[in-house]
């Protein structure tokens, strides 16, 4: 057997991505699933996106700089000060393919092999494969379904600082949960960071998707020269640009942009013709696109939150933000159930692929009987989906029985 290195086999397959391989043989058989296991929006993306694609249809392309193409980063930074009222220049925006780079630049620069970093259960199932991939220990602190998944105090964080804690790590607003933290939280986690010598790394990917007109919070608003800070974003959601494989990271600390330009160099650059439409997009997009997205989500989210009311024995939070949410079912094995909806059940020619949530929670034995949900689909195509959900959760009792 050739070896296959420990971290290789350490790193877990995506709970979202992992019954696509059911999905396939539904849909071979005729039974078309409602994907609610992935954030792919199906709104499309900005038109000035495509123009401006095909505005650059034949350059030569060639690679970018490391750091990303200095018309984009002055168009990102404008952009993010006029939607934010803040003033951020350029020069401190380093261009990643997607938020995911980032966050395995970040890990990469802020740690050495089994550093820690805190993060909190439930979070993004990602996090712990770039964990994997680049040596570093999670630490997960519950927050707790019942308590509407709010932050740990502040001394159950403290006494999970260790002389190898080298950053804390909040999705805000959260995915898979929804819950938007307030100002107030993000500056007590930046108080303990000042404290322990830590980085505050925020992944704000969804920053802009908030609903009930709560406002948006965000690092570069409260802290915009505070060297803890680094700000991880994305073009993937609220443009709807998930392939288009743009994101950034905000780094006020000039010693810490300098290192991750040295990882930068070496995988060489981000997608040029993306870089140059999506700066096509961002100068002239109008103001108010944002708001119009969350509209959307927010519509989708009131819809599905009915829906779910109306089926015996499910339970859900309802999230603030973003566009996910965490279902509990009356089933023990939510794996188990997913599994089944794909190869099992049908109605009406449809069933469901769902994430089960058991990969949100780096804790063992957390969200067994949970479901994460993402109401990326129109409102008519969830209610008939959530139909599904009933209909299957019904004929899954006997079963089990
Ligand atoms: C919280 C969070 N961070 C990062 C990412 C990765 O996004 P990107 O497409 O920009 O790599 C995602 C994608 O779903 C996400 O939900």
């Amino acid at each position: 057997m050739i070896h296959l290195s420990t971290r290789s086999r350490n790193t877990p397959p995506s709970p979202i991505r992992r019954l696509a391989h059911l999905a396939r043989s539904a849909s071979e058989k005729g039974v078309e699933p409602y994907y609610l296991n992935i954030g792919q929006p199906d709104i499309h993306c900005p038109r000035l996106f495509s123009e401006g694609v095909a505005q650059h249809a034949d350059i030569h392309v060639s690679y970018a700089p490391s750091e990303g193409i200095q018309v984009f980063r002055e168009a990102w930074a404008s952009w993010m000060n006029r939607e934010h009222g803040i003033d951020t220049s350029p020069e401190r925006y380093m261009v990643t393919m997607g938020a995911s780079e980032g966050l395995v630049f970040l890990f990469t620069t802020c740690c050495d092999p089994s550093d820690e970093i805190i993060i909190f259960d439930p979070t993004y199932a990602n996090y712990m494969g770039f964990a994997e991939q680049t040596g570093v220990r999670l630490v997960s602190l519950a927050s707790a379904f019942e308590e509407g998944f709010q932050l740990p105090d502040t001394s159950v964080i403290r006494k999970h600082i260790t002389s190898r804690t080298r950053a804390i790590l909040l999705c805000n607003p959260n995915n898979p949960t929804g819950v938007l933290y307030g100002e107030e939280e993000v500056e007590r986690l930046l108080d303990i960071c000042h404290r322990y010598g830590l980085y505050l790394l925020l992944d704000e990917t969804y920053r802009e998707i908030v609903f009930d007109n709560k406002p948006v919070t965000s690092a570069m608003k409260i802290a915009p020269d505070d060297e803890h800070v680094i700000v991880i974003d994305s073009l993937s959601k609220r443009f709807s640009l998930c392939g288009a494989r743009i994101g950034s990271l905000y780094v006020p600390s000039n010693g810490l942009r300098e290192k991750i330009l040295h990882l930068a160099q070496a995988r060489l650059s981000a997608p040029t013709i993306e870089q140059l439409a999506a700066t096509h997009m961002l100068k002239q997009i109008e103001d108010g696109y944002t708001a119009e997205v969350c509209a959307t989500y927010q519509g989708r989210r009131d819809c599905l939150i009915r829906c779910l009311q109306k089926i015996p024995g499910v339970t859900c939070c309802e999230p603030s933000g973003a566009f996910y949410l965490l279902a509990k079912l009356p089933i023990e094995d939510a794996e188990h159930f997913a599994s089944w909806m794909l190869s099992e059940y049908s109605q009406d020619g449809r069933t469901l692929f769902l994430s089960p949530a058991r990969g949100f929670y780096s804790i063992p034995g957390m969200g067994e009987d949970e479901i994460r949900l993402a109401f990326v689909l129109e409102e008519k195509s969830l209610e008939h989906a959530m139909k599904v959900l009933e209909g299957g959760l019904e004929a899954y009792k006997s079963v089990t029985k």
